[in-house]
C-alpha cells in the first residue's frame, strides 16, 4: 500500500496543499503545536476508522470555516485508486474513483494503515481492557467473522450476569443458567482461541523487532492468559469444555458477586521485557520500544494475510528513544511506506532513503 499523493483543503490547522510521498520513509518534522499529528491523522482517516485522536469528524474542519476535503490518490497491491473524503457540519461524503459512495463505511478495506501514537503507551500502562481491546482490534482486520462473534459473546455476558443477579436476589436456582454457560461457553472458547493462535503468531515477530530494536540487549515477550483454561489447550472443544467445568465450579462465587468471574472479558495480554512485568518495571523509552515493536508486528501479520503491506504512521515516536533506537525506525523499517513525525530538526542527513518535510505554521515544505 503506498500514497501515492495527498492532499488537503480546510483541514485543522494546515495551510491547504498537495504532497507527494516518498513510497518509503517520510519524516515530518517541526517545533509543537505545528501541525505534524494534524497530517497523519488525514492520512489515517481513509482507513474508514475513526480518527486515533477525536470521535468526531466536524473536529476536523479548520475553525470558523464549514467543511474540509481530503483526497488521497494511493496504490495497493491490485490497482490505484482516487479517495476522497468531505466532511461538511460532522456528516462525512466518500468519493472513491470519483464516484459517490452511499454510505462512508464504503472505504474501509481499500486502504490499510497502522498507526502508532503516543496516547498507544496506555496499551502497556494501563490495565488489561486496552491489551484485550488491541488484540480484537487487530483480529478483527484479519478474519471478519471474529467481531460478530464478539458481539454474540457480549450480549450472552450480559445475559448471565443479570441471570446471576436475580438467582442472588430471589435466592433460588435456576436451571437456566446451564444454558447460557453453554452459549457462553461456545463463544468464548472461539475468542480464546482466536487470540491464543493470534498472540502466538504476534509474539515471534515482535520479539525479533524488539531485540533489533534493543540491539539484541533486552528480549519482550507476550503470553495470552486465559483466566480458567489451561493454556496448552488450543483445541475449541477442550477450551469450551474447561470453561463449562470453571463455570460450574465457581457459580456460588458468580452468583455471590452477581458477574461472571471466568471468561475472555477477564483475560490478560501478558508483556514482559526481559522477564519482567512491563507495565510495572519498564523505562519511558521500553515502553515505546514495546508497543512500536507491537505494532510494526501487527502490521507484519496484516501483510502475511492479506499480501498488503499497511502504509505505517508514526506520531511522535522517537521522542524518550536513544540514537540507536532512532536510527533503527529511520532506516530499518525498509520495503514499508512509512511516515514518521518528529520534533527533531536535523533528520535528513541521518535519513537512508526517503524524504522530510518540515511544518511550520500549518505549512508544509518539501525539504
Ligand atoms: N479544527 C481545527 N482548526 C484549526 N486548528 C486546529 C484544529 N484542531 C486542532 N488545531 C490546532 O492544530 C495545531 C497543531 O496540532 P498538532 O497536534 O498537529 O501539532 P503537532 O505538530 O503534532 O505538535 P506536537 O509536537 O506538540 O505533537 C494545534 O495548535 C491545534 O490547536
Ligand atoms: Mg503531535
Amino acid at each position: 500500500m503506498i500514497v501515492q499523493s495527498l492532499s488537503y483543503k480546510d483541514y485543522r490547522n494546515l495551510k491547504d496543499a498537495r504532497i507527494e510521498p516518498s513510497d518509503r520513509v517520510n519524516v515530518i518534522h517541526g517545533k509543537n503545536a505545528q501541525g505534524k499529528t494534524n497530517l497523519l491523522e488525514s492520512i489515517w482517516i481513509f482507513t474508514g476508522g475513526k480518527s486515533f485522536r477525536t470521535t468526531k469528524d466536524s473536529d476536523l474542519i479548520k475553525f470558523s470555516k464549514a467543511e474540509t476535503n481530503v483526497e488521497m490518490h494511493i496504490k495497493n497491491n491490485i490497482r490505484e485508486m482516487g479517495l476522497k473524503i468531505q466532511i461538511e457540519q460532522g456528516k462525512r461524503t466518500v468519493l472513491i474513483n470519483e464516484i459517490k459512495q452511499s454510505v462512508p463505511s464504503k472505504l474501509v478495506g481499500n486502504f490499510c494503515a497502522v498507526v502508532f501514537s503516543p496516547t498507544h503507551l496506555s496499551l502497556i500502562k494501563d490495565g488489561p481492557a486496552l491489551r484485550r481491546k488491541f488484540l480484537d482490534t487487530a483480529i478483527c482486520q484479519i478474519k471478519p467473522t471474529y467481531s460478530a462473534n464478539l458481539l454474540k459473546y457480549n450480549h450472552v455476558l450480559a445475559q448471565r450476569n443479570s441471570l446471576l443477579k436475580r438467582i442472588k436476589m430471589s435466592g433460588k436456582e435456576d436451571k437456566t443458567l446451564d444454558i447460557w454457560d453453554e452459549s457462553l461457553a461456545e463463544y468464548a472458547s472461539r475468542i480464546i482461541s482466536q487470540r491464543l493462535s493470534y498472540t502466538e503468531k504476534l509474539k515471534n515477530i515482535a520479539d525479533k523487532i524488539y531485540r533489533e530494536l534493543a540491539q539484541e540487549k533486552e528480549k519482550l515477550s507476550l503470553s495470552y492468559k486465559a483466566v480458567g483454561v489451561n493454556k496448552e489447550l488450543s483445541d475449541l472443544s477442550n477450551i469450551k469444555s474447561e470453561l463449562i467445568k470453571k463455570l460450574e465450579e465457581t457459580r456460588k462465587e458468580d452468583v455471590a458477586l452477581g458477574f461472571t468471574n471466568h471468561g475472555p472479558h477477564k483475560d490478560e495480554l501478558e508483556i514482559k521485557i526481559d522477564k519482567k512485568s512491563a507495565r510495572f518495571y519498564a523505562s519511558q523509552g521500553q515502553q515505546r520500544s514495546a508497543v512500536l515493536a507491537m505494532k510494526l508486528a501487527e502490521a507484519s501479520i496484516v501483510d502475511k494475510t492479506i499480501d498488503e503491506k499497511p502504509v505505517i504512521l508514526l506520531d511522535d515516536v522517537m521522542s524518550e528513544l536513544d540514537r540507536q533506537r532512532q536510527d533503527y525506525i529511520l532506516n530499518s523499517i525498509t520495503n514499508w511506506q512509512v511516515f514518521i513525525t518528529c520534533c527533531e530538526d536535523n533528520i535528513s542527513g541521518r535519513l537512508n532513503t526517503g524524504k522530510t518535510f518540515r511544518i511550520e505554521d500549518g505549512n508544509i515544505y518539501e525539504e
